[in-house]
């Protein structure tokens, strides 16, 4: 059977305005390359999509993961992208391209990725969560909830073929190592390692041998770069995608987005430098406005058809949803309340990755000793 592919690249190339958005004509462009590769039979189908400020390309093809093809066309739209960003002197044009040039794979050049590669089944339901102002470790808490937290997914109690339960691919992303915990059995470990989200992060999730999918196709991916590793300098805060397939031995669409019901704390709202609930919203409303922000998390749902994304369906506009956004924006009040204070402005090994290690080089000189 012929796999697909679906990878997620995305990159901030430009805000409008300041780190808010991102403006029309950038994705008018970005789709002009789209289009063009869909014609020219590289990708299958395509969709452009904006989390705040930061320029989504949800693709789908039969090239497989890492291929250069598909990395190249992502970094050279965003290539393309950027010129139009620099002549409308948006803000921080070209923030997420960190090298000059293409070098065949586009991990480790500043943009996201999260890429998954499979045989579609008969019913192929796929949400794409895509995040903004907030890191990585932000899909620890809904990615656990939904492969591995009974009291969210009805499945692991009440569906045999999830009974088993899950494997989790953990990195650990400060160390560049990586460790695989499978669920329920080491459920403990699991929760040990990655509730401290900003060094250990889920990369991918995988069935167990006795689930009706194989068990070497990934089921949910999350985009792990960390743009301060590759700069050496704050230049934004990594704001991450995942995919997560759903239904047919896997959590039902209900179970993959119910987690977001809850606005829970993530890292990285103002400057990259502050702790504040992430609001689920419509495509609408991606947008980060106040105190550039709160985080936000959109979700796009699709069905595959032999490789056509159809879709997408905005799964977070929804007066569901309106009660985790009222929430989220109580939540916001009272965290920015604390102003510079600490647990609203993140711990101070947190701020190593920030601006402030320049401010506080300006006072190293002046401290005395005390005894
Ligand atoms: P982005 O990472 O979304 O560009 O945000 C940067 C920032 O500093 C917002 O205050
Ligand atoms: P700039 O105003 O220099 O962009 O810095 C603030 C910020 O938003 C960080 O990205
Ligand atoms: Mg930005
Ligand atoms: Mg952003």
């Amino acid at each position: 059977m012929e796999k697909i592919t679906v990878s997620l690249i995305k990159a901030d190339v430009g805000g409008f305005p300041g780190h808010s958005t991102v403006h029309p004509d950038l994705k008018e462009r970005a789709n002009k390359e789209l289009k063009q590769a869909k014609q020219n039979g590289l990708l299958v189908d395509y969709h452009i999509l904006n989390a705040g400020d930061d320029l989504e390309l949800l693709m789908s093809h039969r090239k497989g993961v890492d291929s250069e093809e598909i990395h190249g066309l992502a970094w050279h739209t965003f290539e393309a992208a950027t010129e139009v960003a620099k002549e409308l002197k948006l803000h921080g044009a070209g923030q997420d391209l960190l090298v000059d040039a293409f070098s065949g794979n586009i991990r480790g050049m500043g943009p996201g990725i999260a890429e998954l590669e499979f045989v579609e089944r008969g019913s192929e339901p796929l949400v794409a969560f895509m995040m903004d102002k907030t890191e990585p470790g932000a899909f620890n808490y809904p990615i656990y909830k939904i492969f591995a937290d009974p009291f969210n997914t009805a499945g692991l109690v009440v569906d045999p073929t999830m009974h088993d339960g899950f494997v989790f691919e953990v990195w650990d992303i400060k160390k560049k190592k990586r460790v695989f915990l499978r669920t329920p059995e080491e459920l403990y470990s699991l929760l040990a390692l990655i509730g401290a989200k900003s060094e250990y992060v889920i990369k991918r999730v995988f069935p167990k041998v006795t689930s009706p999918l194989p068990k070497d196709e990934p089921v949910a991916v999350i985009s792990t770069e960390k743009l301060f590793f590759t700069a050496g300098k704050y230049v934004g805060k990594d704001d991450p995608v995942a995919l997560v397939r759903s239904q047919s031995g896997l959590p039902a669409l209900g179970e993959v987005i119910e987690p977001f019901a809850m606005p829970y704390l993530v890292s990285g709202w103002m400057r990259g430098s502050h702790n504040g609930p992430i609001m689920p919203v419509s495509f609408t409303y991606s947008k980060c406005t106040r105190f550039d922000g709160p985080p936000r998390v959109i979700a796009a749902g699709f069905q595959l058809s032999k490789g056509r994304l159809v879709g997408p369906a905005d799964l977070f506009d929804d007066p569901a949803y309106d009660r985790a956004r009222r929430k989220a924006a109580m939540i916001a009040d009272y965290m920015r309340a604390h102003g510079p204070f600490e647990p609203h402005r993140l711990p101070i090994e947190e701020m190593e990755y920030t601006t402030l290690p320049n401010v506080m080089k300006k006072l190293a000189g002046r401290f005395e000793d005390t005894e």
